[in-house]
């Protein structure tokens, strides 16, 4: 992401760390527990996960998201290192993780939970929340019929996301060595604000992957008919309500 997106991030998408809050309390993070945030952003939940006295290493593959998080916060330590070969020095007590994972797509996930198995103590715990199956279903169709429409080959949301069920998540959990506490997925309508300038934010964040078999000279045009489209289906009483779904996971290192 660039630095823009990282402002972005910070401003127009702030909801992402506001319901990260949820997160920290199923964290329940203690006094000098070494936890990792995973997928830390710019790194304001990692910073109020510290105010409990926890020693927290904020991990984040983003170049200009590690350097946001340093500015703002300069004596949490912040690594730029992928989900799959992050490496701390020490084993943790917890790897916490918002809104992270699920840009790690399928084929790479076990790598990733077996990465942070390694990274864990014995009894460590993962604390993750993830889209999950079926999430912003009604954002990845407004794209799909538009650019379709338009006459170009659509990219299919597996090449981009990871959405599991429950089942799906558990087992890959299981299988590698955790011993999973609770799983939990459910619908979160999330607003997106300021009209027509938040969605054309979050596709400048999250989606304009998805147009990538678009001419750069149609983008914009295209981006605009599916921002019109999912606005639609997405309205409710005048306002606009992504249709996100969370998957919430706590797992145990066995
Ligand atoms: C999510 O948090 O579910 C999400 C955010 C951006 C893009 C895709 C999913």
């Amino acid at each position: 992401m660039s630095r823009w997106n990282a402002h972005l991030y910070d401003v127009s998408l702030k909801y992402i760390s506001d319901y990260g809050k949820e997160l920290v309390a199923l964290l329940n993070p203690k006094k000098d527990e070494l936890i990792v945030d995973l997928g830390c952003g710019t790194g304001s939940i990692t910073n109020e996960i510290a105010v409990s006295g926890a020693k927290l290493i904020g991990v984040d593959s983003s170049p200009s998201m590690i350097q946001r998080a340093k500015e703002k916060f300069p004596k949490i330590e912040f690594i730029e290192a992928n989900a799959t070969d992050f490496q701390i020095s020490q084993k943790a007590d917890a790897v916490f993780s918002n809104a992270a994972l699920h840009w790690i797509v399928a084929e790479q996930q076990e790598i990733a939970i077996q990465n942070i198995r390694d990274n864990l103590k014995v009894g460590g715990r993962l604390v993750a929340e993830v889209g999950g199956k079926g999430n912003i279903q009604k954002i990845i169709s407004s794209i799909d019929e538009t650019v379709s429409a338009a006459g170009f080959d659509k990219v299919s949301f597996e090449d981009v996301f990871y959405f599991p069920s429950i089942g799906e998540y558990a087992t890959l959990l299981e299988k590698n060595g955790y011993k999973v506490e609770m799983c939990h997925l459910f619908d979160r309508p999330t607003a997106i604000l300021n009209g027509i300038n938040g969605f054309k934010d979050w596709v400048s964040v999250f989606g304009i992957s998805f147009f990538q078999n678009v001419p750069s000279d149609k983008q914009s045009e295209i981006i605009d008919k599916a921002i019109k489209l999912m606005m639609n289906k997405l309205e409710k009483d005048d306002r606009y309500f992504a249709d996100y779904v969370r998957l919430r996971v706590i797992a145990r290192k066995i």
